[in-house]
C-alpha cells in the first residue's frame, strides 16, 4: 500500500532533502507500489514522479538538482486511476503552491471533485487524492495561512488518510492522521515523517508516534502535534529497538530469505521473559489482568489468519470456545459478541484496514480486545486493550514468514497465559525450538524438491488438525510468491472436490506429523499417489509415509503442538526456491501489498 516520507532539515549538502526522500522511498518500497514521486519546496514546489518503480523515478531526477530544505515524498498502490505519471503521487493545485501526498481512501472524493470543479478548479488525475490541494488551494484564495487552509481542507474529508503537504516558499511539512499509519522521526539535523519507521530508520531511532485525529507541523528545528481543535498534544518519544541493518539484506539474495534465516532468532526473542521454567509460568505481561474468557474470537487476514486458526485450536484444545474469523467476514451484527467475548487481531503490521475495521466494532459492541501484532505503536497495538509484540523484528518481504513462526509461538504463549496451563514437555519443547528451527534451515532438501517440481501445473498442501492451517499457509506462500495455482487443504477435504484436480502434474505436499492424525493423512496420501501425483512428505518420522512418498522433507522431533511449526519452514523454502528459479520478484510480488491499508 501507499506509502508516504517527509523531511525538513539540512541533512549535510544542499540535494540533502531530495536523498533523504529517495532512501525514504527506498525503505518503504516493501510495501508494494506501481509508482513514486517527490516534491520540493521552497522557494518554489518542483514535482518529479514517475510510474514503475523508483529506479524510473532516479532518471526522471538526472535531469536537473531540486533545492529546498522541505520535501514529500511517496510510493502509490492504485486504488483510483491505474498506474501513470500523472495518477502518481505528489498531486499540486492549479498553481502549484501545494503539493500533497495520501495514503488511504478519500470515500466523498466524488462530491468534493463535482464541486471543485463546479467552480473552475481543473483537475489532472484521476486520484481521490487530488481533491486535498485543490481544497487546500481554495483555503489559502480565501485568505486562509497555509496551516489553516490544510486543517480545512482535511475537514471536508471522509475515508481513512494519512496526508503530508508541503507550500511553496515554506520550510514546514504539515501532516495529519485518520485510520492510516503516521509517524514522526526526530533527528539530529531535521525531522522525518513516515507511514512507517523503515523509511527514516537510518537518520533517527526516535519516533512519535500519531493518534488518529491528529495533525503534525514538523520544521527543521520543531515538531507540533495538536488535536483537530488544534490543541497541542503532549507527545512522548520513544526510542525503536532495531536498526538500519536489521531492516537491510544482511547478503541474502532476498529479504524473503534473510527473514526465513532469522527465525530462529525471532522465535528467542518472542519467548523472552514469558517462559519461567523454574517458576513453571507462562506469562504475557500484557495480559496479565485478564481472566480464561468465556469466548474468544480471532480476526486476522492472510498469513495473520492462519496463524489465527491455528491459535483459535490451541484455545479449543484448553476448553475455550474459540473462533478464528477472516477479518473482513467479521460481523458484529451477527456473531454473538459481548463484554465476555475477548477478541484478538492478529495483525503483524497493526495496520491492515480489515483486521483493524474487525477489531474497532468489536470494542464499539464492548468487547475486550488484545493485539497479537509486530509493529510497535501500530494502530492495532494502540487502539486494543491489551497487546501482545511477536517481537519479530522488522520483515521488509511482502510475503510474511518470520512473522507468522512467531505469531505461531505467540498464540502458544496466549492461549497457555489465558488459561493458567503449564505444560512442561511444551515448556521443554519450546526451549529447543530455535535450535530445532535452525537445524531445518541448515538441513533442509527444499531446493531439491523445488527444482523437481517447479514447472508443476499446480501445488497442492494437506494436512489435519494443526497442520491444517499450515497447509492453507504452505498454498498461500506458493501463490504469493510463484504465481502459480496452489491450493491448500484440510486433509479429509480432499476427496470432496480437490481431488478431481489431482493429477501426475500436480505435486501434492503431505504434512504428517506426530499428533495431527498423521494415519489419516497417510490415508489422503495413498489417494492421490493411486491418480498419479508426485508426494513430498513433510514429516517427523512419526509414520511411514515415506515409503509413498517421491521426496521427504524431514523435520526433527518435537511436541505435536510445535510441529506443523517446523513444517511450514520447509514449505517457506520450496516456495521461496521455485520462486527463486522462475525468477519471479520474490519480495514484492506483483499485485502484493506488505501493508493492506485499504478495505
Ligand atoms: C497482506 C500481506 C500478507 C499479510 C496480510 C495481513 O496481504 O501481503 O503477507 O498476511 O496483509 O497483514 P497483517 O499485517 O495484518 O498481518
Amino acid at each position: 500500500m501507499c506509502g508516504i516520507i517527509g523531511y525538513v532539515g539540512e541533512n549535510g549538502g544542499d540535494t540533502a532533502v531530495v536523498d533523504v526522500l529517495m532512501d525514504g522511498l527506498s525503505g518503504l518500497e516493501y510495501r508494494g507500489y506501481d509508482s513514486a514521486g517527490i516534491a520540493v519546496a521552497e522557494p518554489s514546489i518542483a514535482v518529479r514522479k514517475r510510474e514503475g518503480d523508483i529506479s524510473a523515478l532516479e532518471e526522471a531526477l538526472h535531469g536537473g538538482k531540486l533545492d529546498g530544505t522541505a520535501g514529500i515524498g511517496h510510493t502509490r498502490w492504485s486504488t483510483h486511476g491505474p498506474p501513470s505519471d500523472v495518477n502518481a503521487h505528489p498531486h499540486t493545485d492549479d498553481e502549484t503552491r501545494v503539493a500533497v501526498v495520501h495514503n488511504g481512501i478519500i470515500e466523498n472524493y466524488r462530491a468534493l471533485r463535482d464541486e471543485l470543479e463546479a467552480v473552475g478548479y481543473r483537475f489532472e488525475s484521476e486520484t481521490d487524492t487530488e481533491v486535498v490541494p485543490h481544497l487546500i488551494a481554495a483555503g489559502l484564495e480565501d485568505g486562509l495561512g497555509c496551516e489553516a487552509a490544510f486543517r480545512q481542507a482535511v475537514a471536508r474529508l471522509e475515508g481513512s488518510y494519512a496526508i503530508a503537504a508541503v507550500f511553496a516558499g515554506s520550510e514546514t511539512v504539515y501532516a495529519a492522521r485518520h485510520e492510516s499509519p503516521l509517524v514522526l522521526g526526530i533527528g539530529e539535523d531535521g525531522h522525518y515523517l513516515a507511514s512507517d519507521v523503515p523509511a527514516f530508520i537510518q537518520y533517527t531511532d526516535r519516533v512519535i508516534y500519531l493518534d488518529d485525529g491528529e495533525f503534525a507541523r514538523i520544521t527543521p528545528e520543531t515538531v507540533t502535534v495538536t488535536d483537530d481543535a488544534g490543541t497541542v498534544v503532549e507527545t512522548s518519544v520513544e526510542t525503536i529497538e532495531w536498526d538500519a541493518d536489521d531492516a537491510g539484506k544482511s547478503g541474502y539474495d532476498h529479504y524473503m530469505l534473510k527473514e526465513i534465516h532469522e527465525q530462529p532468532t525471532a522465535v528467542r526473542q518472542c519467548l523472552r521473559e514469558r517462559v519461567e521454567e523454574l517458576e513453571r509460568s507462562i506469562a504475557v505481561d500484557s495480559l496479565a489482568s485478564l481472566s480464561t474468557p468465556e469466548r474468544v474470537q480471532f480476526v486476522a487476514c492472510g498469513t495473520s489468519y492462519h496463524a489465527a486458526l491455528y491459535g483459535a485450536r490451541l484455545l479449543r484444545e484448553r476448553g475455550v470456545a474459540a473462533t478464528a474469523f477472516l477479518a473482513s467476514e467479521y460481523d458484529t451484527d451477527v456473531v454473538p459478541v459481548d463484554s465476555e467475548t475477548l477478541v484478538i487481531g492478529v495483525t503483524q503490521s497493526g495496520e491492515t484496514a480489515d483486521t483493524m475495521g474487525a477489531l474497532r466494532g468489536a470494542n464499539t459492541v464492548g468487547a475486550r480486545t488484545v493485539a497479537v501484532t509486530n509493529v510497535v505503536g501500530s494502530s492495532a497495538a494502540r487502539e486494543c486493550d491489551h497487546v501482545m509484540y511477536v517481537r519479530a523484528g522488522p520483515e521488509i518481504g511482502v510475503a510474511a514468514t518470520k512473522t507468522f513462526v512467531s505469531q505461531q509461538i505467540a498464540l502458544v504463549l496466549v492461549a497457555s497465559a489465558l488459561t493458567g496451563e503449564y505444560d512442561s514437555q511444551l515448556v521443554s519443547a519450546l526451549r529447543d525450538f530455535s535450535g530445532q528451527l535452525q537445524t531445518v534451515l541448515d538441513e533442509s532438501a527444499a531446493q531439491e524438491v523445488a527444482t523437481a517440481y517447479r514447472d508443476a501445473g499446480a501445488y497442492f498442501f494437506i494436512g489435519r488438525g494443526h497442520n491444517a492451517p499450515v497447509a492453507l499457509e504452505g498454498a498461500l506462500k506458493m501463490k504469493e510468491i510463484t504465481y502459480k495455482h496452489a491450493e491448500g487443504f484440510a486433509a479429509g477435504e480432499l476427496k470432496h472436490g480437490p481431488l478431481a484436480l489431482v493429477t501426475d502434474e500436480t505435486p501434492v505436499f503431505a504434512l504428517v506429523t506426530a499428533g495431527s492424525k498423521p494415519t489419516k493423512t497417510l490415508g489422503n496420501v495413498k489417494e492421490v499417489q493411486t491418480r498419479g501425483a508426485p508426494v513430498v512428505a513433510v514429516t517427523d518420522g512419526c509414520s511411514d509415509v515415506e515409503q509413498y512418498a517421491d521426496h521427504v522433507l524431514e523435520i526433527p522431533e518435537t511436541h505435536p503442538t510445535l510441529a506443523p511449526i517446523l513444517a511450514n519452514v520447509q514449505l517457506q523454502l520450496v516456495s521461496y526456491w521455485v520462486a527463486h528459479e522462475l525468477g519471479r520478484s520474490i519480495d514484492k510480488p506483483r499485485n502484493l501489498a506488505k501493508s493492506v491499508t485499504v478495505e
